[in-house]
């Protein structure tokens, strides 16, 4: 279908709505805040790709969230922007006011109706609950033409008043219905059943679209969002890597791909161009610091390695015997260009642009800079060494601490000592601190020249490729005043990575303040 189906039109043409909540839902992993450049950035990915929804913010929660949800509002024209809000009037007019410059725009409101989230969440009796859906609703519907409403905890709802409540929030004007499964507690062909048995019974069922929203808990997100559909769902709510609250929500690659893959079984469409999967999944790890695990479906590193000798035998003799998806059908590309210290900038444009990278003139220059430096350390230069440094000048282009110089005393004989010079707004300072360990003593020289109250909450190194020669790429995430604020850097000497990352999730720790509320996430209760 085209974004500018209607939601009776799409059904007919048995399209899947993909809704991503990468940056809502997703967000809200601990420690998996995203900046305002970066989500703009995502925005693009994600419409460039032909994501149907992009659910961008909850617009009440922050400053940041309201402001990520307006530009985004702003600038994407073709997939719908939304933005959350809970059943009450002023979160209501907040998102309105957020998504109102969107060319499609769309309110997504929300109450619980399970007894438990009635009953200790919002301490409403179920009656209140019901009146509260027609009144959000309506109210919504007053202020966009798009409203989605959700029955947050919807499948541990008792039956006759989920039917009720959707009744309800159709009558006021919801054109989509969200049943999610909030703590992942479903079961697929419970889950399954719970939508035929709702489109079935609900008077006005058949106008508006089925949509599901389906959480990780225990393991089964894709598997219940794909049942969800048998049940006649149209739309599937998820998140690229699978990112969200607790164990995440169902990964949009793998639902994209499970589609694609098989549609003898489930014959419904999607239109996302899926050679931009690996793109946005490396750019979402980049941005948030949540690395991918090596055996994730559809975007792990060996998610289309053959290591044992029988399985690379049936891969030369015909890559079927092993493989049921390509790997370029996800966009990871095997370019032939292998780069090194001769390689030019022509080369390594070309080598970028097959990576998924489209970089402005200045970003361009910053990493073939960066490139130069790289390959005069390292004899092969990797295709994961190129996208971890380009990710690195991303991310720290328009920081405010930069470091400039680190020298540090390691070893068995302590105290470890590092020296470290470090310019803030183009003023150089130097310091020098000791550790427990040289690492300690790189972020005690980083207070000494930039004194914080920051807790460090996640420091993590992982080898780019291998060999003693590899790039380290550190992540750290800092914590101060409720705010969370992630950091990344790489580099083939460890703590040079280290400080790098540090200060970049300082940087971006400063950003937030400057930019978001105190609170960095309301309660969803009233
Ligand atoms: O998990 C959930 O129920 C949600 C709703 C707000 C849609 O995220
Ligand atoms: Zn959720």
């Amino acid at each position: 279908m085209s974004v500018s189906d209607t939601p009776a039109q799409a059904e007919q043409r048995n399209h899947v709505i993909v809704f991503d909540t990468t940056m809502r839902d997703g967000e809200q992993s601990p420690g998996a805040s995203m900046s305002l450049e970066e989500k703009l950035e995502l925005a693009k990915i994600l419409e460039e790709m032909r994501v149907d929804v992009i659910e961008a913010g909850f617009p009440i929660a922050s400053n940041g969230d309201f402001e990520a949800v307006r530009q985004i509002s702003e600038i994407v024209t073709e997939s719908t922007v939304c933005g959350l809000a809970r059943a009450g009037m002023a979160d209501i007019d907040r998102c309105a006011e957020a998504v109102k410059r969107a060319k499609r725009g769309r309110i997504h409101t929300f109450i619980s109706t399970s007894p438990v989230h009635m009953k200790w969440k919002l301490q409403m009796e179920p009656d209140e609950v019901l009146e509260m859906v027609t009144k959000s609703v309506a109210h919504a519907r007053n202020l966009c033409g798009d409203v989605e409403w959700s029955a947050e905890d919807a499948t541990r709802t008792e039956r006759d008043f989920l039917l009720r409540c959707v009744e309800a929030a159709i009558k006021a004007g919801a054109s989509t219905i969200n049943l999610p499964d909030t703590v992942g507690y479903s079961y697929p062909s419970e889950y399954a059943e719970i939508f035929r048995d709702v489109i079935e019974n609900v008077p006005g069922a058949d106008k508006v679209i089925f949509s599901t929203h389906c959480h990780n808990d225990l393991g089964l997100a894709v598997a219940n969002s794909l049942a969800g559909v048998q049940g006649g769902a149209r739309q599937i709510e998820c998140a690229v890597n699978g990112i969200g609250e607790r164990a995440g929500n169902a990964a949009l690659e793998e639902i994209v791909m499970a589609l694609k893959v098989r549609g003898d079984k489930l014959p419904y469409d999607t239109v996302v161009e899926t050679q931009h999967i690996t793109r946005v999944s490396r750019y979402v790890s980049a941005i948030t610091g949540f690395p991918v695990q090596f055996n994730k479906a559809i975007v792990g590193k060996n998610a289309f390695a053959h290591e044992s000798g029988i399985h690379q035998d049936g891969m030369l003799k015909n890559a079927e015997t092993y493989e049921i998806m390509k790997p370029e059908d996800v966009g990871q590309i095997e370019s032939n260009l292998v780069m090194g210290k001769h390689s030019g900038r022509h080369a390594f444009r070309e080598k970028l642009k097959a990576l998924g990278y489209e970089l402005g003139q200045n970003a361009l220059n910053e990493a073939f800079q960066r490139f130069k430096d790289l390959a005069d350390k390292k004899k092969h230069v990797f295709d994961d060494d190129i996208v971890a440094l380009v990710d690195d000048a991303l991310a720290s282009g328009a920081d405010r601490i930069q470091v400039r110089n680190l020298r540090v005393i390691a070893g068995t004989e302590g105290p470890q000592e590092a020296f470290i010079t470090v310019t803030v707004e183009g003023e150089e300072k130097s310091g020098n601190a000791t550790g427990d360990g040289p690492v300690d003593a790189v972020f005690n020289a980083i207070q000494t020249v930039f004194p914080h109250d920051a807790i460090l909450r996640l420091f993590q190194v992982h080898a780019v490729t291998e060999g003693t020669d590899a790039q380290a790429q550190v992540s750290v995430r800092l914590e101060e005043d409720g705010r969370i604020a992630t950091g990344q850097a790489a580099d083939t000497d460890t703590l040079t990575a280290s400080a790098k990352a540090y200060v970049n999730a300082l940087n971006n720790l400063m950003a937030r303040k400057e930019k978001s509320a105190p609170t960095a996430r309301v309660a969803s209760g009233f």
